[in-house]
């Protein structure tokens, strides 16, 4: 209720490991003897975090996409790679591709994700349009030039390019804008009903946005739809992972610093905890998400779980040492639990059994690093998504 609400919101963040309270965290595999019983309890823990966290989509019915504008091509980077620019429709809304292609692509695998600001910061272009859409942390909400470019270092296209991938990105805010406008903007619109208590919040909207980029993605014949990792940062991070365990077409998920909600375990209540994301982004989880709120041990599962659900397919989950609000102990925490199912579908899990050192990444079929400096994508942290999808989408090309 309101109170617990107040509560939260004055409470000081935990910062100390030795306050953590004592937690027992749920078995991925409770129940299960062998691989053969994993998808009857997979479909189980997935459907938990449907109507207790993220909230289900409601409806399959506006599904389908279509293309209003199959998009000019020109060489950019030198003439190495294509940039081309579809635009296709989704419930209603136009959902601006920018699409990177090293030169002359076939078939090749490619990073998907959503930026945070426009597809004009990712790469400075003038060809590239001005999102018409919500944009936060801007005056009046609204894109400008002076941001062309502006979040170019956190995206390594050329070496992306140069690993011979393509990076499809678009932004978020296309398909939702991030703002608690009682769901009546973005794709929300086209749905004639307010959410229930169970059904989605924005995370698992714009996780259901990526499936239908990835439906679009598997028209084309320069992209493998069969090979794409499904990439993101903090609360696109947590998007992603959602992503990657709603639709198992995703072939890799990528949660970079997605803390709390994301790869991070609730139970620790470290950094930002369940009570203060649904109460400063009370859109971003199902309504149902708020009963946890100081409450964390009733919760069904815990994030160590989110991680599983990608299991066997790939999954990375990175932190940075200096992100501590994301709680980069609890980030490793869940990729480690996680292994108990990789392992018994025979694969490696993440070969770490202790945090590693700084800037010491550890892959298996887990990958994990916790990465000097703070809440940000790097090249080093591109670096190592290009060495494990490389490891895990182009081995046996
Ligand atoms: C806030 C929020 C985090 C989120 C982050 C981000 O810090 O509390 O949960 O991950 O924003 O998206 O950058």
């Amino acid at each position: 209720g309101i109170a617990s609400v107040a509560v939260a919101q004055d409470a000081k963040p935990n910062y100390d490991e030795s306050k953590i309270p004592a937690y027992t965290l749920p078995n991925p595999l409770a129940g299960v003897e062998s691989a053969v019983q994993w998808p009857a309890r997979r479909e189980q823990i997935l459907a938990q975090f449907a109507t207790e966290m993220f909230g289900k989509v409601p409806t399959d019915k506006l599904n389908a996409i279509s293309v209003k504008d199959a998009g000019a091509r020109k060489p950019v980077l030198g003439g190495k790679a294509t940039m081309w620019q579809p635009v296709i429709t989704l419930a209603g809304r136009d959902l601006h591709l920018l699409v990177l292609l090293p030169k002359e692509s076939r078939n090749v695998p490619a990073f998907l994700a959503y930026n945070f600001h426009g597809n004009h910061t990712v790469l400075d272009d003038l060809d590239i349009p001005l999102t018409k859409n919500w944009v936060r942390s801007k005056p009046e909400n609204r894109a400008s030039d002076e941001d062309r470019g502006s979040a170019a270092s956190r995206w390594a296209v050329e070496k992306i390019i140069d690993n011979g991938f393509a990076l499809v990105t678009l932004y978020y805010g296309d398909v939702d804008p991030d703002v608690d406008d009682g769901f009546e903007n973005g794709v929300h619109a086209a749905f004639p009903n307010k959410p229930a208590s169970d059904q989605w919040g924005s995370i698992a909207t714009w996780a259901w946005g990526l499936s239908r980029v990835l439906d679009f993605l598997g028209t084309t014949s320069e992209i493998d739809a069969t090979r794409v990792a499904v990439m993101g940062h903090s609360r696109l991070g947590k998007t992603s992972l959602w992503a990657g365990a709603n639709d198992p077409r995703f072939a890799l998920a990528i949660s970079n610093n997605s803390g709390c909600g994301g790869a991070a375990i609730s139970r620790r209540r470290i950094g930002e905890s369940v009570a203060r994301i649904n109460t400063v982004f009370p859109h971003w989880f199902c309504d149902n998400f708020v009963k946890y709120n100081d409450n964390e041990s009733q919760l069904p599962f815990d994030q160590h779980m989110l991680v599983a659900l990608m299991a066997p397919r790939p999954v990375y989950v990175a932190s940075a040492v200096e992100d501590t609000w994301a709680d980069p102990r609890g980030e490793f925490l869940a990729a480690k639990h996680a292994t108990p199912v990789y392992e018994l579908l025979g694969r490696e899990g993440l070969p770490a059994a202790k945090m590693p050192p700084v800037d010491e990444p550890s892959q298996g079929s887990i990958g994990y690093h916790v990465r000097s400096g703070g809440h940000s994508v790097t090249d080093f942290d591109w670096t190592q998504y290009i060495k494990f999808a490389k490891q895990h989408l182009m081995e046996n090309e």
